[in-house]
């Protein structure tokens, strides 16, 4: 008879992060403060990055939890590494670190697009997640989270969107290399891939009627994201439970990837 799967005593629970010293950049607005709320609420510590100190500040004062402001460019290698020796410094370790800041500052055909505009959206998106995660990677002793904020546009480009869904798709590409790269060291690397959720970055979509009315016949439930449908997954995958996930896209759209 085959031997039967030892059980636990306690099992891990989903989305249990108490505790946890956790990064998260892009926490000034959107959905990164939305995060942090979450995280904080928790029980985590947090860390919150982005260039806007003072509105850092502000979003700090409405945790319910301990919370670190550091201000910066994530497409800063300095930046980054002194913002994991400052957490490691404040709080002796870093165990997740949330690759979240994210522009989109044009939309336009591939021939007006300023190539200039092309670097910028690449260098925050993209090599912005490899530095964080870098940064991360080099404290992270015992193990930890890199999670990053994808998109549904890095697995199906809209129009005008060019730079922006090349450095979403970018990032899973990334996050499945560093998860092959750092499973020995206990590190999972994965991405959540939102759909639309109502935030400034996404103001200029949601004011305009014709382009809101695409975004919802587009999504089988026909509404945007709120913060409550978004954080569950980074929580899910921030925690113990999620040891075993490495390299893998959780996808939160409504259904729009199906329709
Ligand atoms: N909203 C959506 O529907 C949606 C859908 C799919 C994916 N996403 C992704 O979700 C993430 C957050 O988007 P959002 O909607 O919350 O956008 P948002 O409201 O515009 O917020 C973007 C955040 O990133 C920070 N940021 C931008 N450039 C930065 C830089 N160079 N260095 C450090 N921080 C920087 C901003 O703060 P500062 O300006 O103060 O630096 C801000 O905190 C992005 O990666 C975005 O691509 C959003």
């Amino acid at each position: 008879m085959a031997q039967e799967i030892e059980i636990p005593e306690r099992f891990p629970t989903a989305g249990d992060v108490t505790g946890k010293r956790v990064v998260i950049t892009g926490a000034s607005r959107g959905l990164g403060r939305v995060l942090a709320h979450a995280f904080s609420q928790a029980g985590a510590r947090v860390v919150l990055m982005a260039r806007d100190e003072a509105q850092l500040k502000e979003v700090a004062g409405e945790l319910p939890g301990p919370a670190l402001v550091c201000s910066g460019d994530v497409a800063d290698e300095g930046f980054n590494e002194s913002v994991a020796d400052s957490t490691v410094a404040e709080w002796g370790g870093v165990d997740v670190w949330i690759c979240n800041a994210g522009i989109s500052p044009v939309v336009a055909s591939p021939l007006k697009v300023d190539p200039g505009v092309w670097r910028e959206v690449l260098e925050v998106n993209l090599t912005g997640a490899f530095l964080g995660a870098r940064a991360a990677a080099r404290v992270m002793s015992e193990g930890g989270r890199l999670i990053f904020t994808g998109s549904v546009l890095g697995d199906r480009p809209s129009q005008g969107l060019s730079a922006y869904c090349a450095s979403k798709a970018g990032l899973v590409g990334l996050a499945k290399a560093l998860a092959l790269d750092l499973a020995r060291s206990g590190i999972t690397v994965n991405v959540v891939a939102p759909g639309w959720f109502d935030s400034p970055l996404a103001e200029g979509w949601k004011s305009n009627p014709k382009l809101a009315d695409r975004i919802l016949d587009h999504t089988a439930q026909r509404r945007w994201g709120s913060a409550g449908d978004l954080a569950g997954a980074y929580l899910f995958l921030a925690s113990d439970a999620a040891a075993f996930v490495t390299g893998t896209v959780l996808t939160l759209d409504g259904g729009y990837l199906l329709v």
